[in-house]
């Protein structure tokens, strides 16, 4: 990382390597926060109001207070990308209930959040990945009940992404009771033989991912057949197209689940289509 990054911390933008966060905080000792990461693409970021107000609602689901109105977060993160010279990759963002002895229940009100953020300089276009698809596994889904926020704690995600790891793919799909819940960061997708567009509905059980959001927008626009619904492992394996999305990969081809071949094992005309139409969108807003 280039000595020149910056990050910024609690009101203030400072060098990387002078960015420090006390042992004390809640963030750390507990994972008692909330994270967002939104796209830069042509040195803008794309789908940022979804962004904040997804972030919005983590946080007062567990009770911290937003420390900025939206207009202030986008006003901090255009800094942030300007600053860094960043015109590809993503902007990290992470509120924590802050600093305190440790101690489970919150701390005395007024005991100010964390804030964090950083940029990650990354080739989210011209991904070689997309190109040639991606491979991807299914593990049991480890999670707690309420995936609809997003919290820092993300040791099941880490493991599932590990397990990918360790098997030479690019993600791994969470499975509950048999049904894919989503990946291990981002949103499943599969489109049957008959050309229907099936992704899981949104509750406790999964993150309101963003680019779900808006692909589903696109599909909807396009006259594409869609049905929100569980499936199961067996229904992906057997799948016409498979792809996963979120801000960081947008629109990701599978071409291999569990060692099995989807489709021709090649991203698929449906997947693609809606790859241009994302990114069309994104660069277009
Ligand atoms: N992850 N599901 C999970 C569990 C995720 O962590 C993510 C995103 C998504 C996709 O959401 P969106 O389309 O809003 O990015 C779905 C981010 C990119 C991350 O943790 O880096």
């Amino acid at each position: 990382m280039a000595s020149s990054r910056i990050v910024y911390l609690n009101g203030e933008f400072v060098p990387f390597d002078q960015a420090r966060v006390p042992v004390m905080d809640r963030g750390f000792l507990f994972a008692d926060g909330i994270y967002e990461v939104s796209a830069v693409i042509d040195g803008r970021l794309v789908d940022n109001a979804a962004h904040l107000a997804r972030l919005d609602r983590s946080l007062s689901e567990i009770g911290i207070r937003n420390p900025h109105a939206a207009a202030e977060w986008e006003g901090l993160q255009t800094e942030l990308v300007a600053r860094n010279g960043v015109t590809e990759g993503l902007v990290y963002m992470q509120v924590t209930r802050g600093v305190a002895e440790r101690d489970f229940a919150f701390p005395a009100r007024g005991t100010p959040p964390t804030v964090v953020m950083f940029t990650q300089a990354k080739t989210v276009l011209a991904n070689p990945l997309a190109e040639t698809g991606a491979k991807i596994v299914t593990v049991e889904d480890l999670r707690w009940k309420r995936r609809d926020i997003k919290s820092v704690a993300l040791l099941a995600q880490v493991l599932a992404k590990q397990a990918a790891a360790e098997a030479g793919v690019a993600e791994a799909w969470m499975v509950e009771d048999g049904a894919v819940t989503e990946g291990s960061s981002s949103t499943a997708f599969i489109a049957t033989r008959d050309g229907r567009l099936v992704t899981r509905p949104l509750s406790t059980a999964l993150l309101p991912g963003i680019t779900r959001a808006a692909v589903l927008q696109l599909a909807d626009e396009a006259s594409l057949r869609v049905e929100e619904r569980l499936f199961s492992v067996a229904e992906a394996h057997a799948a016409a197209e498979a792809f996963y999305t979120s801000a960081s990969a947008f629109v990701m081809p599978v071409i291999a689940i569990d060692g099995r071949t989807i489709g021709e094992g090649r991203p698929g005309p449906l997947t693609r289509r809606l790859r241009d139409l994302y990114i069309g969108m994104a660069r277009a807003a």
